[in-house]
This record gives structure tokens, sequence and C-alpha cells, in this order.
């Protein structure tokens, strides 16, 4: 049987060092303070930004909520965001996805000062992530990274597997990957066989949105498997995109769905909200 990478427990001590470092900012008369977008009313995008807003609560961290009507323009959202990014007690913005359809979401976070982009989703953030340059990074790659070293795994030389390419999650964490030495496969919709390419991965991180998408046989024996899936199912209850059972019986480790990634994204919010604080209030 597998070991749990407890994400919630993690969570909790990540959290834990927030506050402090929150608690010698305000000693220096700065409050650390993160607005968040929520644009329309989108139960589970509601749910999502509710959770973060009370995060931030529960560690000194100010929230300053906005929502933006679904018939807003994009237009309308850039404005909104010049105007909240121009706040100096407001130092990291963040905008919670998807947008509505309408719109043009390059836009919307192009709009974001890369030094409050504390979802590391700008280009210029993006970039500075490939090229290995300091820079926010995005929330969850920094949860599941925490996660792998706090259990001491091994990542040089390994071979890593990333299923899903978003700019969220799959791409920038097969990048931290690399900067740690892993041998990196990033797969996708279109991956071929997807079957033998999990097969081969010591290290698995499953980021495709898919509800159990990576059957338990086709893990490697003794591999370490991150399921970064968080699906509701018809029955209510959440699963991730691998096999729980199955999987677990053949790895050496795994996260849980719920349980695992989902609490450190929101901590490692944290952490780049008061990160970004810290940087505008000089280092
Ligand atoms: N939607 C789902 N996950 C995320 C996230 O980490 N950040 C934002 N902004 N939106 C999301």
């Amino acid at each position: 049987m597998a070991t749990i990478l407890d994400g919630k427990a993690l969570a909790k001590r990540v959290r834990e060092e927030v506050r402090g470092r929150v608690e010698e900012l305000l000693r220096r008369g700065v409050t650390p303070g993160l607005a968040t977008i929520l644009v329309g009313d989108d139960p589970a995008s509601k749910i999502y930004v509710g959770t973060k807003q009370k995060a931030c609560s529960e560690v000194g961290i100010r929230s300053f909520g906005f929502a933006p009507q679904a018939t807003s323009s994009t237009e309308d959202l850039v404005r909104l965001i010049h105007e909240v990014a121009a706040k100096p007690e407001i130092h990291g913005i963040l905008v919670q996805l998807p947008l509505p359809r309408h719109i043009d979401e390059e836009r919307v976070i192009e709009a974001i000062p890369p030094a409050k982009d504390v979802d590391g989703l700008t280009t210029v953030n993006q970039g500075k992530l490939v090229t290995g340059a300091r820079g926010l990074r995005p929330c969850t790659p920094l949860g599941i990274m925490r996660l792998i070293a706090e259990a001491s795994l091994p990542l040089k030389g390994v071979s890593a597997v990333v299923v899903g390419r978003s700019k969220l999650v799959g791409k920038p964490v097969a990048f931290l990957l690399l900067e740690q030495h892993a041998t990196v496969t990033m797969c996708h919709s279109r991956t071929r066989d997807l079957a033998a390419e999990v097969g081969r991965a010591d290290l698995l991180v499953a980021a495709a949105g898919q509800a159990g998408l990576v059957k338990g046989e086709w893990v490697k024996p003794g591999a370490v498997v991150i399921d970064v899936g968080i699906n509701r199912g018809e029955d209510g209850k959440l699963r991730g995109d691998v096999e729980f059972g199955p999987a677990s019986e053949r790895a050496s480790a795994i996260t849980p769905v719920p349980g695992g990634v989902g609490p450190m994204t929101v901590a490692m919010l944290l952490s780049n909200a008061v990160e970004a604080a810290a940087m505008q209030a000089g280092g």
C-alpha cells in the first residue's frame, strides 16, 4: 500500500509559516492585501473564492472581494484590474478562472502587473518560470513541489510524466520538475498511447480534469502519483483524475482527492500573496 501524501496536514503547516511572515510584515507596518475578482455567479468558482478569502483572513491577510457581473465586457474587467492594481494596500490580484466565454481571458490576465500576479499567469511570470528567473509561480505547481520536497521524494534523473498542459498546472509543473533535474514528458488529450507513457513514470502528475482518466493498472509499481483532478461526480463526491483504489495498490506514494493537492494550492496562494507584499514593501 502506498504512503498517503497528506496535503491537508502540510497545508496547515504552510499556513502557520505564512502567518509568521505576515506578523513580521505587520511589525514593519505592512498589512498584506489580496484582491479576488470573481466574474459572474458560477457556483463552484464562488466556493473556491470563498475558501481563498477565508484562508486569507485566518493568516492575517486582508482580502478585497470584487464581483463584477457575468455580462461585464473585457474592457470593464481590464479597467477594474487597473483600478485595483493602483491601490498600494493591494499586493496581489487573483482573477478566478474560468471567465465567461465572451471575455478575452488573455487581455484580462495581462492587465495584472506581474508583481501582483499571485497566480503566476501573466506572460512575464510564465516567461520567468521557463527561463528560471525569479518571479511568482502558479500556486498548484508550487504546492505539488512542496508536497514532493516534504516527503523527500527524489527528482534528480527520475522519469516524470505530466498529463495535462494548462498554463495553470501542466506546463508550469513540468518546468519546475525540469528545474529539479527530472526527465519530463508532457502528455495531453492527443497523446497516442497514454497508458504506455504513464507506465514509464516514476513520478506521475495527473492534471487533465477528467475523472478516472488514469487507470490504476497503468501505474508503474513503486511510482509516486500526484493527482490534481477535482471532478465532482453525479453523486456529488469529488474524484481525482486517477483511479485511487487500484493506483494506491501499485504506487509507493499517492495524493488523495480531496485532501491532497487542493489544500496546498490555497496555502501556496497565501504564500505568494505574502511574497508579493514583501517584495512591494522592499524585500
Ligand atoms: N480556477 C481553478 N483553479 C484556479 C486557480 O488556481 N487560480 C485561478 N485564478 N482560477 C482557478
